[in-house]
């Protein structure tokens, strides 16, 4: 476990960088990504950081609570429901139009629902999509922005994806990985959980300047039980009280996962500069193990504490190849969801 005093310090050396960094928040506007967020503002100089999600005045209030933080920060809301990748295709361009570097992605769009398979009109279930394809879209869309931060000072480029690295990777059913046929909830999770550790390996060997992290933040006091039925969110409360001694405080995530987006111990495979692996690391500490159990491989699936997390069945699915084969799932729906909203697009302009 590395000491939340540790975890402070070196988020606070995160000005060492310089003045400058663009960091996107999808999934900003609430718990874990707001509270990620803010220590970000707090700890930079002169940031620029977009949040996305859909609630409006939940933006509104961060963006004044972040001008009290650091009055220098400029934080932009770009309103979006991400369940479908035309609208996380629409932000990309927004940002792509302001800013030709971006140094951080963090993502934690997410929800707790009972439903089902939700099909959206682009043919693929929203809960996946909001977990795994949105996420990876993000990823694929802004990658130039991401190489550019590479090899711009200070070469900082990084990407967190929050949901539940280390604890809930599982069998994946290859007939049918997007889960048409064969979904429940436990499976959206294990595929959505297993697919984001084995894509962040994808991306660091394809892009070795920058590192991406999957990790997973504990139980914490947030707003996600917010789209529950009644009687579920009524039961939840009733029990709250007893989770509350067990429960990771947002305060304390939002340091934490910011450690993970900004420490030199997560470094990329091959950074491009002197702080280009990030805040160094802090005294006594090493440059963790990546996913493939090799050190400083740039893909890291970190536990809540911001240990390694470890996985027994990812390096079963390495040895097998499990990665080329979700990539290329990956990279398939991207292609079949452009063509559904091309046809989409043309018989709303008829
Ligand atoms: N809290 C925990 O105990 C816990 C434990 C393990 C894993 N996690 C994972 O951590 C991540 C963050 O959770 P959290 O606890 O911070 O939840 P949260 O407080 O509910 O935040 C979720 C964020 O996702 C955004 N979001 C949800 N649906 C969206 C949509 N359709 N389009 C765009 N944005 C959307 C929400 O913004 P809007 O409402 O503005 O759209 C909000 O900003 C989730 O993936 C969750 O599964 C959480």
């Amino acid at each position: 476990m590395v000491a939340l005093d540790v975890v402070h310090a070196s988020n606070s050396r995160l000005r060492e960088l310089g003045p400058g960094l663009v960091a996107l928040f999808v999934g900003g506007t609430s718990g874990i990504g707001e509270f990620t967020l803010k220590a970000f503002v707090q700890n930079t100089i002169s940031p620029k950081v977009y949040i996305v999600g859909r609630s409006a005045p939940a933006a509104e209030r961060i963006i004044e609570e972040c001008k009290a933080i650091n009055k220098d920060g400029n934080v932009e809301f770009l309103q979006a429901n991400v369940t479908e990748l035309s609208e996380v295709d629409r932000v990309c361009k927004e940002i792509e139009k302001k800013e030709s570097k971006i140094n951080l992605i963090v993502q934690t769009q997410g929800n707790l629902t009972l439903a089902g398979r939700l099909e959206s009109p682009e043919g693929i279930d929203r809960k996946f999509t909001l977990n795994f394809y949105s996420r990876m879209r993000f990823i694929e869309n802004l990658r130039p922005l991401l190489r550019t931060a590479t090899i711009t000072a200070p070469h900082f480029s990084r990407t967190l994806s929050v949901l539940s690295a280390g604890h809930g990777e599982g069998k994946l059913d290859f007939d049918d990985l997007e889960l048409k046929n064969n979904y429940s909830g436990v499976r959206c999770a294990t595929h959505t959980i297993t697919m984001n550790s084995i894509m962040i390996e994808e991306f660091a060997g394809r892009d070795p300047g920058t590192t991406f992290a999957h990790s997973y933040p504990s139980g914490v006091n947030t707003g996600i039980t917010r789209e529950l039925p009644v009687w579920a969110r009524a039961g939840f409360a009733l029990f709250k009280p007893l989770l509350l001694p067990f429960l990771v405080s947002v305060e304390e995530t939002g340091a934490r996962q910011l450690f993970i987006a900004t420490s030199g111990i997560y470094a990329p495979l091959k950074p491009a500069g002197l702080l280009a692996s990030g805040v160094p690391a802090p005294k006594g500490m090493e440059i963790m193990d990546g996913v493939d159990g090799k050190v400083g491989s740039g893909a890291y699936i970190v536990n809540w504490n911001d240990d390694i997390a470890t996985s027994k069945i990812l390096k079963e699915y390495r040895e097998k190849g499990v990665g080329k084969t979700v990539w290329e799932h990956t990279m398939g729906i991207f292609e079949r969801v452009e063509k559904v909203n091309k046809l989409r697009a043309e018989a709303y302009s008829k």
